[in-house]
């Protein structure tokens, strides 16, 4: 029995074996068939992360919002439930952005309508201000125009100051002399003898009463008492600056734009002033105090200074400036300028011609080219070292030749315009008609200016001459107390200086023949000369105080009042006029 028993129970558990074998196997093969869909979502997963991962952020968000624990999910059902989560927050996300979105393209909007109403804005501004830049533009052209007329008019009243520039100056005689009475210096009570000295006589003899007269006053116990006036055009005393002399000097200048020669010549004994009035006390040799640079310049530098000032106030007008520079020495002409080194030092010898129409040339004079006062004063200053020289026993350094500077100024009338604005043409019509072109010759060697020939002419070169000249001393040979070959130089510059005296005498009598052949030095100075006509020429008289000079000092005093007679208020050729006040 307990065979049977454990028979059936062997057999039912063996079968119940069996059974759970076949369950294992189902279960088994389950498995696989479920790892095998696994796999196949596993790859589905895969291409959908692939996917994700190409499509960027999203995928990232979800990558991350799932966290590293997130694990893929062993069915879609759960992976989805996985994922709706991450979908919720990425669809909360996406509302953010477009939120944000919106709000910046609002910004956006707002700042773009800001932005177009400002260019609006902008373009209105500049609109206004090219309207305005309009206007401007026109009245600037107005202006212009209104300069243009102005600076016509300007012209015009120059052209006419000038006319009325010339007759001041012509009604003041073309030949105008002043007197400079110099200081008494110390080398004047050295040169005294001792019975002078303690003499009652005072050593100041010459006085300047006033600007136009001049007293000599001397009273001495073997002479006859002297007390004679003079009146010149003008009169310094001592205490008168070179400045306050060059004032009256100026005009000149205009005259010499205006297209007259001009001369301007310092006449006196040695030692009297006459190098250091027209060229200024270096040319003695003496130092000048660095802290007066320009005070005590004579008139060459503020002529060429003046001179230059003018050119460059009339820049339409193409001037140029030549220098020439020459000395009269025994009688004869020699170029300063000349490079000549086969010469002697004083520079080559020249002749005076006298070219068509009486007007006088130099042959061969060298003519140097200057652009500025300091050139001008530069090349004069040069040739002073060559001038000739001699200690004598009034003067230290004593000139014994007439120093000549010519600028010769050439200016050619503006071009289109030949002579209507030309000064002289203003003149004519100033004046009516005018007397014939024969009478009218200019100093410039006969060629008239272009305006008074007849508006027609054409345009020309026109020169006018600058002359300045420093005469040697004349001298009293017993008072200098020069002998042998100085005492020949002596006699030449006396000869000279009488040669000058003839001429203006002639010149004052109105004689036919004016001997200007007489000497080098007057048939050199013949342009600036010439009485009437467009020459001008201003003798300064450099006399000293001091009694011991007294003699010579009325000799040049008459030299002076003599040639004061010259041409006075009748440079047109008329007859004389009244003496006038100055
Ligand atoms: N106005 C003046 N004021 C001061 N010193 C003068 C004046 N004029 C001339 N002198 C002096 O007199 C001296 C002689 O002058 P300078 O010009 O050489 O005479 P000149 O050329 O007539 O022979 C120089 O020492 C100069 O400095
Ligand atoms: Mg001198």
């Amino acid at each position: 029995m307990r065979a049977a028993t454990g028979g059936r129970w062997g057999r039912f558990w063996e079968q119940r074996a069996r059974q759970l074998q076949r369950q294992v196997q189902a279960r088994e093969e389950w498995i696989v068939d479920l790892e095998t869909e696994n796999a196949a979502l596993h790859l589905r997963l895969a291409q959908y992360q692939g996917a994700a991962g190409q499509s960027g952020g999203a995928s990232a968000g979800l990558c991350s919002l799932g966290g590293p624990r997130a694990r893929l999910p062993r069915s879609p059902h759960a992976a989805l439930l996985r994922l709706r989560p991450v979908i919720q927050a990425l669809k909360q996300d996406i509302k953010a952005l477009q939120a944000s979105f919106l709000e910046v393209f609002r910004n956006f909007w707002d700042h773009l309508q800001t932005g177009l109403s400002e260019v609006a804005e902008g373009v209105q501004r500049a609109q206004l201000q090219h309207q305005a830049l309009l206007s401007w533009r026109s009245k600037a052209g107005h202006l212009e125009r209104c300069l243009q007329e102005a600076d016509s008019r300007y012209q015009l009243e120059k052209q006419r100051r000038k006319v009325l520039h010339n007759r001041l100056v012509e009604l003041k005689g073309n030949i105008r002399v002043h007197c400079r009475i110099r200081p008494l210096l110390p080398f004047d009570k050295e040169s005294e003898d001792p019975a002078s000295q303690n003499s009652s006589v005072p050593a100041e003899v010459v006085h300047a009463v006033d600007d136009e007269t001049v007293l000599v006053k001397c009273d001495r116990a073997t002479h006859p008492p002297i007390n004679n006036t003079y009146s010149f055009e003008r009169v310094y005393g001592p205490a008168e600056s070179q400045q306050v002399e060059f004032g009256d000097v100026c005009p000149l200048l205009t005259s010499l734009l205006d297209g007259c020669n001009v001369g301007i010549m310092a006449y006196g004994q040695t030692g009297c002033g006459k190098s250091c009035t027209m060229l200024g006390p270096q040319s003695t040799g003496e130092p000048v105090p660095p802290w007066q640079p320009h005070s005590d310049l004579g008139v060459l530098p503020r002529a060429a200074g003046e001179l230059f000032g003018l050119i460059s106030e009339n820049p339409s007008r193409s001037l140029k400036v030549d220098v020439s520079i020459v000395e009269v020495y025994n009688n004869n002409i020699f170029d300063l300028l000349a490079k000549d080194g086969r010469t002697a030092a004083s520079g080559p010898k020249r002749e005076v011609l006298t070219a068509q129409e009486a007007k006088q040339e130099v042959c061969l004079l060298t003519r140097e080219p200057v652009h500025s006062a300091a050139e001008f004063t530069a090349l004069a200053a040069g040739s002073l070292q060559l001038r000739a020289e001699l200690a004598t026993s009034v003067h230290a350094n004593s000139s014994r030749s007439h120093l000549t500077i010519t600028a010769t100024l050439t200016t050619a009338p503006a071009r289109g315009s030949p002579g209507a604005h030309h000064p002289r043409a203003a003149e004519q019509q100033a004046n009516g008609p005018q007397q014939p072109e024969g009478n009218r010759r200019s100093a410039s060697g006969g060629r008239a200016w272009p305006g008074a020939l007849g508006a027609q002419r054409p345009a020309e070169q026109v020169h006018a001459k600058l002359q300045l000249v420093d005469l040697a001393g004349s001298e009293c040979v017993g008072v200098s107390g020069v002998t042998g070959s100085a005492l020949r130089e002596t006699s030449f510059i006396n000869r000279s200086l009488a040669a000058l005296a003839d001429v203006l005498g002639a010149l004052a009598e109105r004689r036919g023949h004016v001997p200007y052949g007489n000497s080098k030095l007057t048939h050199f100075l013949q342009d600036a000369t010439r009485g009437g006509g467009d020459a001008k020429l201003l003798v300064i008289l450099c006399v000293s105080p001091c009694r011991k000079h007294v003699a010579e000092t009325l000799r040049c005093l008459g030299f002076g009042a003599r040639a004061r007679q010259v041409q006075r208020g009748q440079a047109r050729g008329g007859s004389p006029a009244p003496r006038k006040p100055r």
